[in-house]
Parts: C-alpha cells; structure tokens; sequence
C-alpha cells in the first residue's frame, strides 16, 4: 500500500491521552475556582510561574457545520494528536513568535487579530499586561483547514495566560474567553470549536450546548486535506446570503442535516458505520447545495467512495480545507488515504474513535470511560 502523504494517527479519544493544558490547570491549591465545586475565577497565592504554559487539540466536525448556525445540532469530533500549544512570559515589551507572524506585538497583522484578542482579554481578566508579554505559538494543527486551528491557538494563549497568573480557570470561563476571539475569526460563530478544542471526547453541539456522545463501537475515519484553504467567514457569509434568497429552502436544507445529525448520534451509539457513512454521504450533497463545496473537495470525496469508505464530506466550513471520511477499519484506511492523495490531497490523517462507557461520564469535558473491550 503506498502513501503519497504523510500519513499520521490523530486518534480522538484514546482515553489515556492527556490534553496537556488541562492538566495544568488542574495542579495547584485553585480548584476552587471550578464553578462545579464552587467559586469563580480565583488568584492562586504562589502558584504564578514565570513561564505559563497552555496546550489544546484540533477537531474534525463529524456533522451539522453550517446548519449549526441556524440552531441545527452538530457532532464535533476532538483530535487529540494535533496541537497548538503557547508559552508565555512577561518581558519589557510586547512580542510574538509564531508560525504566521514573528514580531512586536502592535505591529501584528490582521490575521493575527483573533490571537491578539485571546491575549488580550485573558489577559485583562487575570490582570497581566498584554503589552508587556512575549508569547510563543507552536501548532501541528493545519491552518485554515476547518481543524480547529484558531480556536485551538485562543484556547492555548488563554490557558497559558491563566498558568502565567496561577489561577485556574474552569471549561466555561475559558470557553467564553476563547468564543470572542472565534467571533473575530469567523464573524458569526455558533460556539463549537471554542468548546470541541477543550473536550476530550465526541460532542453533541446545540444551541450552545455540548453535550457527550455515546460511541459503542470502535469507527475509524480518514481526514484528507484537500490543501486548498477556505475562509469560515466568507463561507458562513455565503450560506447567510443563500438563505436571504431562498429563506424556506435553506431552511429546508438545514432541517434535513438537523435529521442526519441526530441519526448519526444514533448510528454512533447503536455501533453502526455503515450508517454513519450514507448519513455523510447525504450531508455532503447538502452542503454542497449551500454553495460550500469546491471541485477539490468533490473529487477527494469521490475518490474516498470510490476506494471503499463507507461515506465521505467535507469537514469546517468548506471552500477548500479538508474531507472527513468513515472507512470500515485501519486497512481500508490506508486504501482509501492512497486514493485521496492519488486525486490531489496533499496530507491525510487517521483518526479513530473507541467505545466509550457512557454511563461514568460528567459531560461536557469528561474524558472517555474505560475501554470495554
Ligand atoms: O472553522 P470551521 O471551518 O471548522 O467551521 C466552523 C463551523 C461552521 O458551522 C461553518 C461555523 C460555526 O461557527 O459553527
């Protein structure tokens, strides 16, 4: 079997893999400040370091991008392997060094806004001076590729800033901190990512609310990146203009992946892949109806089908960025990775979900339960 790509395991949710930042925010004398064992954000005596450090993974959205902006449900996949991390010290002056953007931290570039404003307002709240910090960002997660990678970099800056002033923050706290600079990314944004990039195993996304899914089975998935990128903004616009034309088909449409969506939560719980896939395979043509689509992410589903998944869409908000695809095991993975590239992805990943015993768990951030087999 031959791979024209690197072709690396992003598994979402080994249940011993530990989201770095998390973890830190977890030591020291500050879980009082978790809402769910009481109290708000709190300033932890000695606990502040010079060196704060903050971590979080990369998501694949299994189904409902786009309609979830209409209140539809979404499922958001984490992918635990990929990561964006942050250090963080205080200096005599602003300065940034990042994969897009090295320099002093005024003369940062636009698209650097939405980094900025995680700085900005972690730092506000936890009284540290943004000015006067150099920060460090080092990613795996591929930029502008509907993988998270904003909402991860925000949710590693905000937890890096937190270590930095020893104080704990909860899920939600760094939630809410994290959403406004998504809201600078992508315009319009339902919330997801801010909360996929912090959980450690598959959501239910509605309305605001996550919500833990149930995975009986183990289902393995293949991402492909079609190398192209696509604006979340200029797409998100897209759709909203589509539905200002043609409000009562939109609204159609996103009723439709509403259906699917909660027939994959379904499909997910019941062990069924094969489901799961002509669910996808539906999604897709949905949102390619929504204009989402490009001619790249047509041929790479194409060719995912055409090689054995059982079914394969885009993933994010599309116009270039990456196809999700679900495939019978890690054999087949390969096959179907192989036919991807050979179409003109330039990467591919597999990802794999195991059963989780839903029964012990604490949504919206547990982790996965024990293994049962
Ligand atoms: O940033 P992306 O490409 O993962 O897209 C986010 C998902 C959308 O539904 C398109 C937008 C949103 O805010 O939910």
């Amino acid at each position: 079997m031959r791979h024209g790509a690197p072709h690396g395991d992003v598994s979402g949710s080994n249940p011993q893999r530990i989201d770095a930042g998390y973890e830190q925010s977890l030591t020291g004398r500050d879980r009082f400040a978790d809402p769910l064992l009481g109290g708000g954000v709190g300033k932890v005596a000695g606990n502040a370091v010079e060196t704060g450090l903050g971590s979080a993974h990369g998501k694949t959205i299994l189904l409902g991008e786009h309609s979830v902006v209409y209140g539809a449900p979404a499922i958001v996949l984490p992918l635990l392997d990929l990561q964006a991390t942050a250090s963080i010290r205080r200096a005599r002056r602003g300065y940034i060094t990042s994969d897009l953007y090295t320099g002093p931290l005024g003369a940062a570039p636009a698209h650097m806004q939405p980094v900025l404003t995680s700085l900005r307002a972690s730092a506000e709240q936890l009284d540290v001076r943004a000015d006067r910090v150099e920060l460090t960002l080092r990613s795996t997660i591929p930029f502008e590729r509907g993988l998270g990678s904003s909402a991860a970099t925000s949710a590693a800056v905000v937890r890096a800033v937190a270590n930095l002033a020893g104080v704990r923050l909860s899920a939600t706290q760094t939630h809410a901190l994290v959403q406004q600079a998504e809201q600078v990314a992508h315009g319009t944004s339902s919330g997801l990512d801010a909360h996929a990039v912090q959980s450690m195993t598959p959501l239910r996304f509605q309305q605001g609310k996550p919500t833990t899914v149930k995975v009986a089975d183990k289902f393995t998935f293949v991402i492909a990146d079609t190398g192209t990128s696509g604006s979340t903004a200029a797409a998100v616009d897209g759709v909203s203009m589509l539905r200002d034309i043609q409000s009562r088909v939109v609204d159609r449409v996103v009723e439709d992946l509403a259906n699917l969506t909660d027939d994959v939560v379904y499909s997910l719980g019941i062990g069924d892949p094969i489901r799961v896939g002509q669910s996808m395979h539906e999604a897709h043509s949905l949102l390619a109806y929504l204009g989402v689509s490009s001619p790249a992410l047509d041929a790479v589903v194409a060719a995912a089908l055409e090689a054995g998944a059982y079914g394969a869409k885009l993933t994010g908000s599309g116009l270039g960025g990456c196809v999700l695809a679900v495939v019978p095991d890690q054999e087949q993975a390969g096959d179907v990775a192989a036919a991807m590239t050979a179409v003109g992805a330039t990467r591919t990943w597999t990802t794999s979900l195991t059963p989780n015993n839903f029964e012990l768990m604490t949504a919206p951030t547990a982790r996965v339960g024990k293994e049962d087999r």
